[in-house]
């Protein structure tokens, strides 16, 4: 059961809630003038802010979707142990059962996972194609002098697009580099179950099998990011003419059984804290075993805590589960549908994790030097007390040479956690942004005060190229009177 399956008598697409709301939080939405100071508290970066000056929180979905009772209830049985806890047992059971892997290694993050990977496998001079990079993943394989290459269609870099798998590896070009690099240098293919950084673009079984056969082809292991598996799974079974009768848990199964090793952060896929990797190859999981007990812990915990552990066992089964997984992908489509409504330029189709504003249309006058992306996240947080994040060339890193790489698009990501949010919430996001949009020439740029060396979207500090922000308010002001 799926919410696509509900049909409204008025013809009109709504994505209709399938759970209810049992434990709420409160909300604070504060004047604009409040957020004014809290967007300068925060260096102009949404990483910046502080919950209590924040509407709704959109930053990510990581740690943020809603836990389901079943998820809440198995945290008070949680085994207490350093060792050999049956909190571990179930969750090694649910990795068996939902992804296929007879080998678990727990990880406290998705990058903590990614962390052992790299310090396995990549070696100064190492290469690694992917359909595209996640920010994380590159950092960890530069780190260790890697580097990566992304070989996506050029589908996948248009904003406006009816293509359903924009995440798809382009074959040709995947074969055309091992050809020309040797596979020696290449310890393995990532492919990244929705493309997080253009716009959470799921790929195809039929593009993964040939993935998978192109590796077999030169004896190279394929690793899989599943961090949004579930999602990913779910827009086959709606856009893959094969697998339209195909449930979720064979369609993740079929997915999980092309990969060699697989690894995830569960603060995204089951809803709850942590990461791990899993394989079905006893020398991949002997390759790797050591490391967890070296940077993360025991390999019974991993670093993460036991009652989250049981929350992982307990979200891997409801991936397989429609009614949890078709509400983000359903709410991110009406989002996107009526936000381009009303003029609002968005990635499309859409796809998983968040909505994507294109900043690159809205804030066009802005030049990338002045990262139209940052600016519009910062104005979107001015005007609508929402919080999104930046994904464009804040989120880049410089090269080697310590030059500015510009990313393919600038992107404000509005994230949809899972169950979190109503829909009249998401309505007031369309109106907002609509009106941003009819007023987007008065966004102006940022340049940093303060830039980290790794990592910078996260602790960088910034600030407006002019007194745009004060102006920004005071026509919203003149347009909403006295509105929150
Ligand atoms: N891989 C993907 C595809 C991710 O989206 C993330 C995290 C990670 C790996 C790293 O996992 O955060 O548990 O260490 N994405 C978050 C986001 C941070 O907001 O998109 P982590």
């Amino acid at each position: 059961m799926s919410n696509s399956q509900v049909k409204f008598y008025s013809g009109e697409n709504i994505p209709l809630e399938l759970h209810k709301t049992r434990i709420v939080q409160k909300l604070n939405l504060v004047p604009i003038e409040r957020r004014l100071e809290a967007l300068y508290e925060a260096g102009y970066n949404t990483f910046g802010l502080n919950t209590t000056d924040i509407y709704l929180d959109m930053l990510t979905d990581s740690g943020t979707n809603a836990m389901s009772d079943e998820q809440l209830a198995s945290m008070m049985r949680a085994d207490d142990a350093y060792a050999g806890s049956q909190s571990f047992i179930r969750l090694h059971q649910a990795v068996k059962d939902v992804l296929g892997k007879k080998y678990f290694l727990p990880a406290h993050q998705g990058r903590a996972a990614e962390n052992i990977l790299a310090c396995a496998y990549v070696r100064k001079g190492s290469l690694i194609p992917m359909n595209y990079h996640f920010t994380t993943a590159l950092a960890h394989i530069t780190e260790k002098g890697g580097q990566i290459v992304e070989l996506l269609y050029p589908e996948a870099y248009k904003i406006k697009s009816s293509h359903p798998f924009k995440g798809n590896m382009n074959l040709e070009a995947l074969e055309a580099y091992i050809q020309k690099h040797g596979k020696e240098r290449i310890p393995y293919i990532r492919m990244e179950a929705s493309t997080n950084l253009i716009g959470g673009q799921p790929f195809s079984i039929e593009n993964f099998r040939a993935v998978r056969a192109i590796a077999d082809k030169y004896a190279l292991r394929i690793v899989l990011d599943a961090s949004l598996l579930g999602e990913n799974a779910f827009l086959v079974q709606q856009r893959e003419e094969e697998f339209k009768e195909t449930s979720l848990a064979e369609i993740i199964q079929i997915m999980t059984g092309l990969a060699d090793i697989i690894y995830f952060s569960a603060r995204k896929l089951s809803s709850s804290r942590g990461g791990g990797i899993c394989t079905n190859d006893e020398i991949i999981y002997k390759e790797l075993e050591a490391l967890v007990p070296l940077y993360e812990g025991f390999l019974t915990y991993g670093g993460i805590s036991i009652r989250e552990i049981e929350a992982m066992a307990v979200g891997l089964y409801e991936t397989q589960d429609e009614t949890v997984i078709s509400q983000s992908p359903s709410f991110i489509a009406y989002l996107v549908n009526e936000a381009e409504k009303k003029g609002v330029s968005m990635v499309t189709p859409p796809g998983v994790l968040g909505a994507h504003v294109n900043a690159m249309q809205m804030c066009s006058h802005i030049p990338q030097t002045q990262y139209p992306a940052g600016s519009l996240a910062a104005a979107f947080f001015l005007i609508s007390g929402v919080r999104g994040m930046e994904r464009g060339s804040i989120s880049n890193q410089r090269d080697e040479y310590g030059n500015e790489t510009y990313a393919d698009m600038e992107l404000l990501r509005l994230a949809v956690p899972r169950r979190v949010f109503t829909l009249s919430q998401m309505m007031y996001v369309i109106d907002r942004l609509a009106w941003l949009n009819d007023n987007r020439e008065m966004i102006g740029g940022l340049k940093f005060v303060y830039e980290p060396p790794v990592l910078r979207f996260f602790m960088g500090r910034l600030a407006p190229v002019s007194d745009w922000p004060e102006k920004l308010m005071a026509k919203f002001r003149k347009d909403f009177g006295d509105s929150l």
